[in-house]
């Protein structure tokens, strides 16, 4: 039994058979590829953007774009699925599956032309409205600038595809805290950014480094890909660590919320149960 499934759901019950997880992948696949596409090759020379949260959490004209042709596609292939994007995107299904999209993950460095961002596209079972009550199945991440696409269903290992080479991701050997490049993020209120530099200070002198990529669904791949050896962040969405969760798994590592449990907007943490410990005892 999986640490990460949320109390309350019985996912084996509701687990898709390997058909129909094989389809979901196919899906996520699919949406993940034509939206990477539409970003990079429609993107226009200066990218107009209005803002949401706070005026450094924005959104571009693409974000909107990509989320809406997602939205097409997914209600084409998926009709009868519920559909969750971080752009506001609401479509209540009728199946026991539900899609979470990240349209641009990493919206920053999409607007300052820096190829770290990504499409983030899972199929989950229960409800993906609810922190920590939904549990991802099948997932893609698509980094469209650089071509790496992350893939992942439950039971079929987790891969990296990039053009015609597939990698199978496995856990990388141990390694301790002090030698393990982690990864982190920092949200887009300046208290909790207070807060989370507060943490990473500390943090900072007892491991080999620190690296703030900006595009969590793809630094928690990152991690799959043994390119990070842990990442945490507080105050990831649904959308940005659910396709991602699933990769994570596959490669044979942890993903969990502070101290156990799915992740959650409180906290997501990925690597080997061992540093992610110490990561917590540190940070929180
Ligand atoms: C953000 C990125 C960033 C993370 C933020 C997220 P967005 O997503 O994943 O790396 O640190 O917490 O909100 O806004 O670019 O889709």
């Amino acid at each position: 039994m999986c640490s990460s499934r949320p109390r309350g759901l019985d996912t084996d019950a509701i687990l898709p058979s390997g058909d129909e997880l094989d389809r979901l992948l196919d899906v996520a696949c699919q949406v993940a590829l034509v939206c990477g596409r539409l970003i990079v090759e429609d993107r226009p020379a200066r990218v107009e953007f209005t803002t949401k949260s706070t005026e450094v959490d924005v959104v571009t004209v693409m974000d909107r774009r990509s989320e809406e042709l997602a939205h097409a596609a997914l209600r084409r292939l998926r009709p009868d699925d519920g559909i969750v994007g971080e752009e506001g995107l609401d479509h209540r299904g009728t199946g026991p599956i539900s899609w979470l999209v990240d349209p641009i993950d990493g919206t920053v460095n999409y607007l300052y032309d820096h190829g770290h961002y990504a499409v983030s596209v899972a199929a989950v079972v229960g409800d993906p409205r609810v922190d920590g009550g939904f549990w991802p199945v099948a997932g893609a991440v698509l980094n469209p600038a650089v071509g790496d696409l992350y893939r992942a269903r439950r039971g079929g290992g987790a891969e990296l595809v990039r053009g015609d080479v597939t990698r199978l991701l496995r856990a990388t050997p141990a390694t301790g805290l002090g030698l393990s490049l982690v990864g982190t993020g920092f949200g887009y209120d300046p208290g909790t950014r207070g807060r989370q530099g507060e943490a990473v200070a500390r943090l900072l002198p007892q491991v080999r480094d620190i690296r703030r990529l900006g595009a969590g669904s793809l630094d928690l791949c990152s991690v799959a890909a043994g390119r990070l050896d842990a990442y945490y962040e507080s105050g990831l969405h649904p959308w940005d660590h659910a396709a991602a969760w699933v990769v994570v798994e596959e490669a044979g590592l942890t993903i969990r919320g502070e101290a156990g449990g799915p992740p959650t907007r409180t906290m997501t943490m990925a690597g080997r149960p061992e540093i992610l410990d110490a990561i917590a005892a540190i940070i929180v």
